[in-house]
């Protein structure tokens, strides 16, 4: 089946349903995103889309995504070409329809342009257009080195008490890269807790 790649939240949300937005940035941990997405999607009344850097698609296959049920927003989405006044711009389209944004994984770089409030892509513009109502968390994951570098922690502060978003993570463990520290991604199966906690959903009944 081919999915639509048009999105108009006035279309798309759906009274009842819980809308999830998983942003998936340029961190190895991206490999956990179809993971999320599945698990998500067990539960009663979800929709999950997801948004993605270019770096972060080297990580999984966009294509299993769409298998469980979901769509991979990316920049060449945002710009399609052929723009004409009153037809819908992506970043402002799927920031009007979630209740709910993961950034899952947060690379350093994304940290960086968030704190900076830098928006030259549908990840950062997107979230420079969010409400401020809308819970988002994030979920650092990087080298050991680079969530140790001075920087993180100011953009982490800067993240937390200036923009107010939920900074969960990281956690210690080996990374990808052989180094053993702090700068892995919170558990994907956490994760989805928090939002199932949050949202009291509930999981559908049938095979799993
Ligand atoms: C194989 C590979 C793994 C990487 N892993 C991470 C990582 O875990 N965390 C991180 O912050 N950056 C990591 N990087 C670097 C980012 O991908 C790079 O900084 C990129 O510009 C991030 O762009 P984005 O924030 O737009 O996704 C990795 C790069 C490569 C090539």
């Amino acid at each position: 089946m081919t999915l639509t790649k048009r999105f108009v939240a006035e279309v798309e949300k759906v009274e009842g349903d819980t809308h999830i937005l998983l942003i998936t940035t340029g961190s190895v941990a991206s490999i956990k995103a179809p993971l999320i997405v599945s698990e998500l999607l067990r539960y009663e009344n979800v929709k999950v889309e997801v948004v993605s850097t270019k770096s972060s698609l080297a990580f999984f296959d966009a294509g299993e995504i769409e298998k469980a049920g979901s769509r991979v927003w990316t920049d060449e989405d945002e710009w399609a070409g052929g723009f004409r006044i009153g037809d819908p711009i992506l970043h402002i389209e799927l920031r009007r329809w979630a209740d709910v944004v993961l950034i899952a994984p947060c690379s350093a770089n994304t940290l960086s342009k968030i704190a900076h409030g830098l928006c030259d892509n549908l990840v950062t513009s997107l979230l420079r257009a969010l409400a401020p109502t809308t819970p988002t968390y994030v979920f650092p994951a990087m080298n050991t080195l680079m969530y140790e570098h001075p920087l993180t922690a100011e953009h982490l502060r800067v993240v937390r008490e200036v923009v107010k978003y939920q900074v969960v993570g990281p956690i210690g463990k080996t990374l990808a890269c052989g180094d053993v520290g702090l700068g892995a991604m919170t558990e994907w199966r956490d994760i989805v807790q928090i939002v199932v906690d949050k949202f009291n959903l509930v999981r559908r009944e049938g095979p799993e």
